[in-house]
């Protein structure tokens, strides 16, 4: 298979990513999925690691087999020998019906550990050694059975600094990062987000039937220039709601989500993510509210008496230098002006 073909298929699975970053996992996909290695799948939350892990799957000799994901941070502990090994009827108080595990229904397919890192290290030595024994026991069962998973695992956490901390074994880790593929954030890669964004109102269209509309370019800029911290996914969730919400021919930029459009916005979770940005220091978050204040009203004014430097100094009250050291501070507008 060439490699155009490769990507090819991926474009079935609705990957996008004409950004180098992303040809660069498309090849290494299109190679793991050949043979039977374990993948470490990493990237910010967001970034499209279960869609990697389902690519891979869908273009293994696997395929055929079951693909099964198993979230490691919504299992409560006492759960977990139930969860990825099952147990037999009666093993524990409420166990009324026999139940296999994670690892048994994957048996021939693969074993998708989605947020690893999440796992307590109890868990971890029950995981390893299943891994390394490719047995397992059911809870209350007698014998061990065997099972045939190939696994993928994926973390947006750093598993490096876990193993570090002392919260992640390195047996295990080194067992899972045989081959690792870094997925990049959505802020590293802006050329991809027209083909993105086509691919998302194509997505609202079928699954959701809203109707299509074209982005005009000021919502095209706004978005270019937003950071994306929760990358593809929070990309999705901004077209869909701008869709919803759009009027006009065009989505404008007063249709996308607040946060996109650089708002500032007060609600107690705005304002706890402040603080937290600021490193939980309460002289810290205020500064940052403080400088967001500013930005957006000097912005907002710059816009409304097009880029007049004496009359939107004259209109928030302050003098023409302050004006030019905030600007200057934050970004706005280059050197010279009126
Ligand atoms: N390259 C891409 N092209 C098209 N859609 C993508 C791409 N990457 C991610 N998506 C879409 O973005 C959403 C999030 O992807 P996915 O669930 O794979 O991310 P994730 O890294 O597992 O996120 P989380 O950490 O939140 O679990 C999905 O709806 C997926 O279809
Ligand atoms: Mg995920």
């Amino acid at each position: 298979v060439s490699a155009l073909d490769a990507d090819r298929k991926i474009e079935l699975l609705e990957m996008i990513g004409a950004a180098p970053q992303m040809q660069e996992v498309f090849r290494i996909v299109h190679k793991v999925s050949q043979v039977d290695v374990t993948v470490l799948i990493s990237g910010e939350s967001g970034t499209g690691k279960e869609l990697v892990a389902r690519a891979i799957h869908s273009r293994s000799p696997r395929r055929g087999g079951p693909f099964v994901a198993v979230n490691c941070g919504a299992i409560p502990e006492t759960l977990v020998e139930s969860e990825f090994f099952g147990h037999e009827k009666g093993a524990f108080t409420g166990a009324s019906v026999q139940h296999a595990g994670s690892f048994e229904r994957a048996s021939g397919g693969i074993l998708f550990l989605d947020e690893v890192g999440e796992l307590s290290l109890r868990a971890q030595t029950k995981i390893l050694r299943a891994l390394q024994e490719r047995q397992i026991s059911r809870l209350g069962g007698r014998c061990s059975v065997d099972v045939d998973v190939r696994v993928l695992a994926a973390s947006n956490r750093n598993l490096n600094e876990e193993v570090r901390q002392g919260r992640f074994r390195d047996d295990l880790y080194w067992r899972l990062d045989v081959v690792r593929i870094e997925l990049p954030p959505l802020r590293q890669r802006r050329e991809d987000l027209p083909a993105l964004i086509e691919c998302m109102v194509e997505r609202c269209e079928r699954e959701l039937g809203i109707r299509p509309r074209p982005l005009d370019p000021e919502a095209m800029r706004v978005i270019h220039e937003y950071d994306w911290p929760g990358n593809v996914r929070e990309l999705e969730n901004a077209i869909s709601h701008a869709l919803v919400l759009a009027e006009g021919p065009a989505v404008t930029p007063l249709d996308l989500p607040a946060a996109v459009r650089g708002e500032l916005e007060l609600s107690e979770p705005a304002l706890e993510s402040f603080f937290e940005d600021a490193g939980g220091s309460l002289t810290g978050a205020v500064e940052r509210v403080t400088r967001r204040v500013e930005l957006s009203l000097i912005r907002s004014r710059l816009e409304q008496l097009q880029g007049n430097r004496g009359a939107v100094a004259e209109s928030l009250g302050i003098s023409r230098k302050t004006l030019f050291n905030k600007m200057r501070q934050y970004g706005l507008g280059g050197r010279g002006g009126r």
